[in-house]
């Protein structure tokens, strides 16, 4: 089955229905597409104690990481208060920093809006992002 953006984003959007939102009820979804075509879906998962909360976006990759995949072809990314989509659900910045160890600077990321999407880049989302500089190469 040929991934398509539209199919990813119906599994970010079904991801959501895993978020454990005891605190914000912010339901967030994310689904990562590997090079090999696997998809990994991600939930956010909260936390009494506030700070350990893990975003939907890094349990996607984690959870692809632990399999052993290292090669990502997109995600996709919703969210919204009690799972209704209202408007852009963007990834926070320690997800981006994430995205960028293991991704390049064009990496599509497609945000779910109420009637579709809207696609970004790594590179548009974090200009100029910390890197080793064996991972996020080019001028
Ligand atoms: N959240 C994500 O899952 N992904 C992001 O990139 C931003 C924030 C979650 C964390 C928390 O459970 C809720 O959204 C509200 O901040």
């Amino acid at each position: 089955m040929t991934m398509t953006p539209e199919k990813l984003v119906e599994l970010a959007k079904e991801a959501m229905n895993h978020a454990y939102v005891p605190y914000s009820g912010y339901r967030v979804g994310a689904a990562l597409l590997c090079a090999d075509g696997t998809v990994y879906q991600g939930c956010n998962i909260e936390n009494a104690a506030y700070s350990p909360t893990v975003c939907a976006e890094r349990t996607a990759f984690f959870k692809a990481v632990y399999d052993g995949h290292r090669d990502f072809s997109a995600i996709a990314v919703c969210g919204g208060k009690d799972g209704h989509i209202t408007g852009l659900f963007p990834p926070c910045g320690v997800c981006r920093q994430v995205m960028a160890e293991f991704c390049g600077k064009d990496f599509p990321i497609y945000l779910v809006h109420p009637t579709g999407y809207e696609k970004r880049t790594l590179e548009q989302l974090l200009p100029l992002g910390f890197s080793s500089g064996e991972h996020m190469t080019g001028e």
